[in-house]
């Protein structure tokens, strides 16, 4: 764990040295948990951003995208019910000052028993060798089932009291855990209370409640109040789907892990509308093709997994995350939804409008059920760019710093770089960089020595170099160097931008 989490710091690092994520406002010594992204960052996530986007909305003839406008009327929070039920459960430690999220504590401590079982199986692997068996082991050692049991105890207890709404109990869950403050080490702790997640703010120059209005906790209601609009104007026939990217806010009280959890993010929404009684068949459907898109990044399958939900919102009926091994663990990258026609019938309670379909083929109308897929633009880039990151011992002992980037999601595609600054080499290189930069985002370097520009490019996730030496003035041809391989090829001038074209794709999944 200890370097997993040397290797975390690194990645933060990286980010910022090379410009790709920096502390928002940091002459101001930052803000909790926001960040600006830099040159290459901005790069990247806009491919990212591209990425989804032609994967669902060109590659889909029934889908097509919106843009809404972050601020929206205020009954929509009250119809989503985002209103009453957007909360965490917050405690504060009287001695420190400091403000919890109780599920957080609690979990925490799990997380704290489940660390003892590991290092029973790590011991007994020593142990035994080849022969050990961690199936067996944990489903028969005395120890862990004591540990395994004392986890599944808290679990239910934590579950009765969340789904009864049991503040009260969730404290007194606190207290008989013995969980203390890990700043004051004290339990002096307060009530847990309700918090909600919105960011609340006024329009116009009346200040009275009834203008309160909130920035947008997800872009997917956007989407539910023009369902109407899209539909008709589109002429969209169902199945059909609405695609977003855009920003979303959220009052997180444990903010941390970098990107994964902030308080301005960036999420990439669709909302799948279908006939009734088919959505399960559609969740299956947008379950398999989602877990295609990460993998066509070329990232290996045992990096993601499945998360079933088995305890289910009320208003749906099948959820599952797809959970990314992050540099602290597996956790969720995006979420997939059967939400029934609960937001629709909810907006259309609320507005007064009927959000329904004329379905020409059954000849009814119709409240449609909706599948979602929700993942956020800052928690793929984290899951992208740790997995890219990695320090590299070559063959005659030195080491580098590589940034594998999937080409289709590098900021630079290629770096023109001339060996020598004369002879000729610079204009030779501007004249190919002017043939190429309207196709491909391309970086020219002549400052030092090759090998250290490679490097430079090498850690910013540039997948081609392309040198111009001075035979390049008689043959025409440039060499050609995979970050990846490190292996150099001669191609002619005239082949690079095919070269580029063939080599920049997203991965082919079957
Ligand atoms: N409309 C459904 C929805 O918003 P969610 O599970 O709360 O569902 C969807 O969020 C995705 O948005 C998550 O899987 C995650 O990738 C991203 N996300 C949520 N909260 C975030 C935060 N505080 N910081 C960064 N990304 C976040």
């Amino acid at each position: 764990m200890a370097n997993q989490e040397d290797f975390f710091k690194k990645v933060v690092s990286h980010a910022k040295e090379y410009g790709f994520i920096f502390p928002s406002s940091e002459i101001y010594d930052g803000l909790a948990a926001v960040y600006d992204y830099g040159q290459l960052g901005t790069e990247l996530k806009n491919n990212i951003k591209q990425y989804w986007w032609r994967a669902m909305v060109q590659y889909h003839e029934n889908i097509v995208g919106i843009d809404s406008a972050i601020f929206m009327h205020p009954k929509i929070w009250k119809a989503s019910g985002h209103v009453d039920a957007f909360n965490d459960p917050l405690i504060d430690n009287k001695d420190s000052k400091k403000r919890y999220r109780a599920d957080v504590l609690i979990e925490d401590h799990i997380a704290k028993i489940e660390d003892k079982i590991n290092k029973e199986c790590a011991k007994a692997a020593k142990r035994f060798g080849d022969a050990f068996n961690r199936e067996q082991f944990v489903t028969t050692n005395a120890r862990v089932l004591e540990h395994q049991k004392q986890i599944d105890e808290i679990r239910e207890k934590y579950a009765e009291c969340m789904n009864a709404n049991d503040l009260a109990g969730l404290k007194q869950l606190i207290l008989d855990l013995g969980i203390v403050d890990p700043i004051s080490g004290t339990r002096n702790w307060t009530d847990v209370r309700q918090f909600n997640l919105m960011f609340a703010t006024k329009m116009g120059s009346v200040i009275d409640d009834s203008d309160t209005l909130y920035l947008r906790p997800e872009t997917a209601q956007g989407i539910f109040v023009n369902f109407l609009n899209v539909q008709k104007s589109g002429r969209m026939k169902i199945p059909f789907g609405i695609a977003q990217i855009g920003k979303a806010f959220r009052n997180e009280i444990v903010a941390r892990q970098f990107i994964f959890r902030m308080r301005e993010f960036e999420q990439m929404e669709m909302q799948f509308f279908v006939r009734p009684g088919t959505e399960l068949e559609w969740f299956k459907h947008w379950k398999e093709e989602r877990l295609r898109w990460h993998l066509a990044l070329g990232i290996p399958a045992e990096k993601y997994r499945y998360h079933d939900h088995e305890k289910l919102a009320h208003y749906a009926n099948a959820a599952t995350d797809i959970e990314f091994e992050f540099p602290f663990g597996f956790k969720e990258l995006e979420g997939i939804h059967s939400r029934t026609d609960f937001d629709l019938s909810r907006h259309s309670e609320f507005s007064g409008k009927k959000l329904q379909y004329f379905d020409s083929e059954l000849n009814e109308s119709y409240i449609p059920y909706v599948i979602e897929t929700s993942i956020g633009v800052d928690r793929t880039f984290l899951a992208i760019f740790s997995h890219a990151l990695k320090d590299e011992v070559l063959p005659d002992g030195s080491t580098r710093t590589v940034l594998s980037l999937p080409a289709v999601l590098a900021p630079y595609k290629a770096a023109i770089l001339p060996l020598v600054k004369k002879d000729g080499l610079p204009e030779k290189a501007r004249e190919i960089m002017d043939s190429l930069k309207y196709d491909y985002m391309l970086q020219y370097d002549e400052k030092d020595a090759i090998g250290r520009r490679y490097r430079r490019q090498d850690a910013i996730g540039t997948p081609y170099c392309i040198t111009v030496d001075n035979d390049t003035l008689n043959d025409n041809s440039v060499t050609v160097r995979d970050r990846d391989t490190m292996q150099q090829e001669r191609i002619p001038i005239e082949n690079l931008s095919l070269f580029l074209h063939q080599h920049i794709q997203p991965i082919k999944v079957d």
